[in-house]
């Protein structure tokens, strides 16, 4: 697919930058829309400056644009320009936290930016592969009516079937989402919908922890990122709830890529898939500190905070089965103990820069 063009939303965030460095390395052209809203979200450590740096010194095809999925005249004027050959949807607010004291911001963002999107993308370039990235929080809290078992360090799932984690078929209504999780719901109908109502080459891809080097991790969104950080600076961790042995399951952001261009490449009309790291690379919480103590030689500290956080699952790991049956040439390339060294070196890393 060398010589196309692709429009990359969130293209200084985790998922965007490396979807970005990825095309451009394969001779793809790419637009990146990004305005940097993630430091209004989060403050200082959300900022993604370093990020959009990093990228326009080692890219060569990138082109930036500071401009918000929200504005929908000029999210048209790009596409009408650009003419994308592939569209990759990651800008939005990701905190299930933040959403509650910021509901207008969050659902513009998510919801009507995402329309705004595809709007623009049923006008200009209906045949290109619209690729979103969705949340496994579109399933609310209904994963936590699972029966659970409680092990040493974690929370299992008690019925031996769930082995491979939780599948497509789990329902979206029903029970509690957060702010968020409504956001991206309507935007995962959406993009269902430009498929099986306009025959849009969509998919949505409801992603379980996304991670990298690359996150600008911050307390509330990013949390091996963050907790990696932590780690590093020797600053205080905040367990929420759960006993710290919630359960997440982690892929790198470049298998994440992977999974977008195999998508690209066989596209198929208002696709839905659940994406992680599945059960090999799940941790809980009180793992992945022990994981980070260990390969950065220090002892965390952190401090319990009983209350859970509203709607957060306790035990998640995402079923790949439906994606790997589509497409068996794709895999998680990347395990959980690169996950864990990428992301210790790049905390180490930036402790120093930090403190010099
Ligand atoms: N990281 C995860 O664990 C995770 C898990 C499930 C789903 N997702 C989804 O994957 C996508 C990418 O996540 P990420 O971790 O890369 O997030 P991120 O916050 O690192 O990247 C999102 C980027 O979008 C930009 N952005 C925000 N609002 C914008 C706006 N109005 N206009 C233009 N740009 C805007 C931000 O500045 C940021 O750089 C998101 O849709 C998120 O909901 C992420």
């Amino acid at each position: 697919m060398a010589g196309k063009t692709a429009l990359v939303t969130g293209s200084s965030g985790l998922i965007g930058s490396e979807c970005v460095t990825f095309l451009d390395a394969r001779g793809w052209r790419v637009h990146g829309v990004d305005n940097n809203m993630r430091r209004d979200f989060f403050g200082e450590h959300g900022d993604t400056t370093w990020n959009l740096e990093r990228l326009r010194r080692e890219t060569s095809r990138f082109e930036h644009h500071d401009l918000d999925v929200r504005d929908r005249e000029g999210i048209e004027r790009l596409f009408a320009d650009a003419r994308p050959d592939l569209v990759v949807h990651c800008a939005a607010q990701p905190s299930h936290d933040l959403a509650a004291s910021r509901p207008f911001d969050d659902f513009e963002v998510n919801a009507v930016g995402t329309l705004n999107l595809l709007e623009a993308a049923r006008h200009q370039t209906p045949e290109a592969p619209f690729v979103f990235l969705s949340t496994n929080k579109v399933y609310g809290d209904a994963p936590n009516e699972l029966e659970l078992v409680e092990l040493e360090t974690r929370w299992d799932y008690a019925d031996p079937l769930l082995r491979e984690g939780i599948d497509e078929s789990m329902r979206i209504d029903s029970s509690m989402h957060s702010l968020f999780g409504a956001s991206k719901v309507a935007a995962d109908v959406l993009v269902q919908e430009y498929g099986r109502y306009f025959g849009l080459p969509t998919v949505c891809f409801r992603g379980g922890c996304l991670t990298g080097p690359n996150h600008s991790g911050a307390e509330l969104h990013g949390f091996l990122a963050y907790l990696a950080r932590a780690a590093a600076e020797g600053t205080t961790y905040r367990i929420f709830g759960y006993k710290g042995k919630q359960v997440r399951d982690n892929i790198h952001s470049y298998d994440v890529c992977t999974a977008v261009m195999a998508f690209a490449e066989r596209p198929s009309v208002g696709a839905v898939y659940n994406l992680g790291g599945g059960r090999e690379n799940s941790v809980s919480l009180l793992e992945a500190i022990a994981r980070f103590d260990e390969l950065l030689g220090v002892t965390t500290t952190t401090e319990y905070v009983e209350e859970a956080r509203r709607g957060d699952h306790i035990c998640y790991i995402s079923d790949l089965r439906r994606f790997r049956s589509d497409f068996p040439q794709w895999n998680v390339s990347i395990s959980l103990g690169q996950i864990f060294e990428e992301l210790a070196a790049a905390a180490a890393q930036r402790g120093k820069v930090a403190t010099a």
